[in-house]
This record gives structure tokens, sequence and C-alpha cells, in this order.
């Protein structure tokens, strides 16, 4: 069975309360945060501050993911509130250092692909992973059409970590709705976002329930 992890993006941050209660009710794993500098994506979406009022809003692990230039700036202070820490293998940290430095600051540690990266780049760091997340979009906005280019990264990744005998999570982000979502999960994906599909419908709790039905 797969975990589903909501992106709060689409959601209305004045009413984020409610969601994330009829989130818990639906049953979902954990809640996926995306912070955006408008340098390493052209977008900028919150910081620190909201993430720690969901914390204390919430039993739900928070997985948060950076999308910011050099992300060793600010490690110490997302490890705060976030229980999975993950960050871009092409944000210009030292990206092992990093790795080992989340989990020391007591977090499970997720590196993170873009699209023209390709799997074989990060199999060095998957003993220092508890996560790794493929896009399956361009990072930086939610709602984009879901790359299929991204599907046999997933089933790359997933055979290297068996063959080595690893415990790490496969995420996948980007475009995940009905359609897609089958396709992720047979890849391997074994957490899987879910943004605009999951906020955008009339029924959310029927939405997360049909993709970790998968
Ligand atoms: C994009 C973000 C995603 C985004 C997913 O840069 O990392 O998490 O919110 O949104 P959807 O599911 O709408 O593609
Ligand atoms: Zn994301």
């Amino acid at each position: 069975m797969v975990k589903v992890s909501p992106s709060v993006l689409t959601a209305d941050f004045l009413t984020l309360s409610d969601s994330i209660k009829k989130l818990e009710d639906a049953g979902v794993d954990m809640l996926h945060l995306d912070v955006m500098d408008g340098i390493f994506v052209p977008n900028i979406s919150f910081g620190n501050p909201i993430i720690k009022s969901i914390k204390a809003h919430t039993n739900l692990p928070l997985d948060v993911h950076l999308m910011i230039d050099r992300p060793h700036r600010y490690i110490e202070e997302f490890a705060k509130y976030a229980d999975l820490l993950g960050f871009h293998y092409e944000a210009g940290s030292d990206n092992a250092e990093l790795l080992k430095k989340i989990r020391e600051l007591g977090c499970k540690s997720c590196i993170t692909i873009k699209p023209a990266t390709a799997a074989e780049e990060i199999f060095p760091l998957l003993p220092l992973c508890d996560m790794v997340l493929v896009m399956s979009v361009e990072p930086g906005f939610g709602g984009q059409k879901f790359m299929p280019e991204s599907l046999p990264k997933v089933t790359a990744l997933k055979e290297e970590i068996a063959r080595r005998g690893l415990n790490v999570e496969i995420e996948i982000d980007g475009g995940i709705n009905k359609e897609t979502a089958p396709l992720a999960a047979e890849a391997g994906a074994t957490v899987l976002v879910a943004g605009s599909y999951v906020f955008n419908g009339d029924d959310m709790c029927e939405r997360v329930k049909y993709i970790k039905s998968l």
C-alpha cells in the first residue's frame, strides 16, 4: 500500500486547519510542505513560521520539501519542526554532509532530484537517505502536467535500493492524479505527493482513499 503526502501548496491558507483535520480523518500518512525561495525555483511560497503553526495543529509527520538555494544555510531552522527534511541535489550544498546533518538533528533525511537529473547520480548517497524524492514536474508550481520520463527513474532507484538491501522510501511529486497515481505506484514509488488533485476535488477523503488503495 502506498503512502499519501498531500501538498498544501494549493490549499486556502486561512482555512488550513480545517483542511488538515479532514486530511487526518481521511488517513493521510504525512503532510508535504513546499518551501520555495524565488531563487532556486521561480516562485515564493512560505517559510518556517507557517510550518511551526502547522506543527502545533497536527500530529501528522511533516514532510518538508526545500526548494531553496544552498539549503545548508537553513537546515537547523527547518529541522526544528520537520519530521522528514528534504532538499535538492542541484541546490549547491555538500549533499552527503547535509544528509548526515539532517539525521544528526533528529529528522529523517531526503534528497530530491529535478527532472533533468539522472537517478544514478544519487546512488552513492542512498545509504544516507531515509527517502528519495523524484520530481515528476519542474519544481516551483502546483497543478502542472505529470512527466512520464520520471517513471523509469523511480524504477531504477527501486532496483538499486533492493539490490543493496537498503531501507529507503521513494517519493514522487508533481502531477499526481487519478490516472498517474497508479503508474507511479507500479513503477515503485512508495510515497505519493498530491496537491491539486486532493485539494481541488469535491471530496478530499475519497481522493486520498483512492491513492492509498493502490
Ligand atoms: C512543486 C511542488 C509540489 C506541488 C505538487 O514544485 O513540489 O509538491 O505542490 O502539486 P500538484 O500535485 O498539483 O502537481
Ligand atoms: Zn513538493
